[in-house]
């Protein structure tokens, strides 16, 4: 529950680099998520060059955390591995959260940066990465370690009112 519970958008960085080791862990965690008929449809390609950085910014205005992220990690979804057809979208948001989730573990900072599904991104983004055919990126991770003042703060989202048990 902690890594849940104190899971929270870190957008500020430090310049201190992810270990080799801790971007493996990510993205172990991330390939660990369940999946429709255990497809497996993710796939991930990690960015730590500045200049792409910034096509990417320009790309999505929204996506100013890459500012100071050591990596971004594009979670992309690819549909020639899919068995069962549309579910990568939620087999790869499942991948997504795990990292996540994998990075307050490793007292790192993330933030997810949403591409899928503005089309614009999409296309923009398969373009500047040279993905093939098949492949759509889902979202990015922008991940370091958090900057001063950029902390895990718990939050209780809980709200009975939106439970509804037997029917609405
Ligand atoms: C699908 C999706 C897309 C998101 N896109 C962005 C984004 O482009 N830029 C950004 O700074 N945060 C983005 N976020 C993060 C949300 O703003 C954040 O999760 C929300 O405000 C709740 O805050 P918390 O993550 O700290 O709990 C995105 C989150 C999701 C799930």
């Amino acid at each position: 529950m902690n890594e849940i519970f104190t899971r929270r958008s870190l957008r500020r960085f430090t310049s201190q680099p992810l270990s080799q080791q801790e971007l493996e862990q990510l993205l172990r965690a991330a390939m660990q998520a369940p999946s429709a008929g255990n497809a497996q449809p993710w796939e991930f390609v990690v960015v730590k060059n500045k200049a792409t950085f910034e096509k990417i910014i320009d790309i999505h205005p929204y996506a100013t955390p890459l500012d100071t992220a050591d990596a971004a990690i594009v979670v992309c979804g690819n549909t020639n591995r899919e068995r069962f057809a549309g579910f990568w979208v939620q087999d790869c948001s499942a991948a997504l959260q795990n990292l996540l989730l994998e990075a307050v573990s490793l007292n790192l900072g993330a933030v997810w940066l949403g591409i899928h599904p503005i089309q614009q991104r999409v296309d923009d983004l398969s373009d500047l990465l040279k993905l093939p055919e098949g492949v759509i990126p889902l979202g990015i991770v922008a991940v370091g370690h958090p900057a001063e003042g950029q902390n895990n703060q718990f939050i209780d989202r809980f709200d009975p009112s939106r439970i509804h048990y037997e029917n609405w």
